[in-house]
């Protein structure tokens, strides 16, 4: 790619996904303890996709509000997921789109756009990443607008990582590129939400912190994510575990030492589902089952992610 061709729709994003589809329902049914987190993203999302909605709502249960609804509906078309390391916001920004079309009835494209795998190579890169992002997503999004309000389809942006764009344009130390960045970035939710276009964009990042004022302001809601609690823990670990053959007893202990002890914070989602279940598997396998007390002790020795530390901006 160089700095004066867009690059292609398929370069752009790979991995397309259309909703809805069975795999990321699935997918999006795994997640634990984010109901709250899939409540509001999809009530959001359903919103921006179809406004009509609100309307229907209110003609229901206040007719005299219509002027009130400007304010709920011309909110800008960004929801940022913000929080610790493996906490499921990728995952839940991959897949939600399904919920969204299957509650909206109508079909939504995925546009997957990571910056930290790319974007960070040549001046300006980020920058035209997110400029062509914008104009997919706009062109896609313009031939599904109907103007009955309810829109034929929609299209979500998810811009994953987005840590570079999570730092303030006030910062001194921040670079020009990625400052001009933060603004591609501002530009092209200002266009989705002039346009009024059936689109929206999932902006993931570990650093809330640092996230860039302008940005924030004009996010419709942050979702924030934690490391799992007791419950979290035991809802992820719990089947596994049962299917192992493990007693209900023997997996309390699992839920214990996988929580914060002295000093130490506890497992992340991906700690238990990436790292601890595969951990125990692959020791047993391939000479002998699994057994509890060695499984324990697996447990015990593994050591938590180290919590994302957020730098000053
Ligand atoms: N709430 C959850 N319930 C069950 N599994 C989870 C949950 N959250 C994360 N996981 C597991 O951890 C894996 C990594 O999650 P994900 O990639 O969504 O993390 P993330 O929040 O995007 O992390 P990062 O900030 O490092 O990008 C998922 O594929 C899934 O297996
Ligand atoms: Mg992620």
């Amino acid at each position: 790619m160089t700095a004066h061709t867009r690059p292609g729709l398929d370069e752009l994003f790979e991995r397309r996904l259309t909703f809805p589809d069975f795999e990321p329902q699935e997918r999006l049914a795994r997640l634990v303890g984010l109901d709250d987190q899939k409540a509001r993203l999809t009530k959001i999302l359903g919103l921006l996709v179809n406004p009509a909605g609100l309307d229907a709502w209110a003609q229901r249960h206040h007719p005299d509000a219509k002027a009130l609804l400007k304010h709920v509906l011309r909110r800008p078309p960004l929801v940022v997921l913000a929080g610790d390391v493996g906490s499921g916001k990728t995952e839940l920004a991959e897949t939600i789109g399904d919920a969204v079309a299957r509650q909206e009835k109508i079909e939504i494209t995925l546009f997957p756009l990571s910056l930290s795998s790319r974007g960070q190579g040549r001046v300006g890169e980020m920058t035209q990443l997110l400029s062509a992002a914008f104009d997919y997503t706009v062109e896609a999004a313009a031939k599904l607008k109907s103007t009955n309000g309810r829109a034929r389809g929609a299209v979500i942006l998810l811009v994953d990582e987005a840590d570079a764009l999570a730092q303030s344009r006030e910062s001194a130390q921040m670079h020009h590129e990625d400052r001009a960045g933060v603004n591609a970035f501002i530009r092209g939710i200002d266009r989705l939400a002039n346009g009024q276009l059936p689109a929206a964009v999932v902006m993931c990042t570990n650093r809330l912190g640092a996230l860039d004022p302008a940005v924030k302001r004009r996010a419709a809601d942050i979702l924030s994510f934690d490391r799992p609690n007791e419950t979290q823990r035991k809802a992820v670990l719990g089947g596994a575990l049962q299917a192992l053959g493990l007693t209900s007893g023997q997996i309390e202990k699992f839920v214990a030492v996988t929580g914060k002890g002295k000093g130490c914070h506890g497992f992340t989602f991906s700690d238990l589902t990436q790292r601890l279940l595969p951990a125990i598997v692959l020791d047993a396998y391939p000479a002998r089952g699994v057994d509890p007390a060695r499984a324990l002790e697996i447990a015990q020795q593994m050591h938590p992610t180290p919590p994302f530390e957020e730098q000053k901006p």
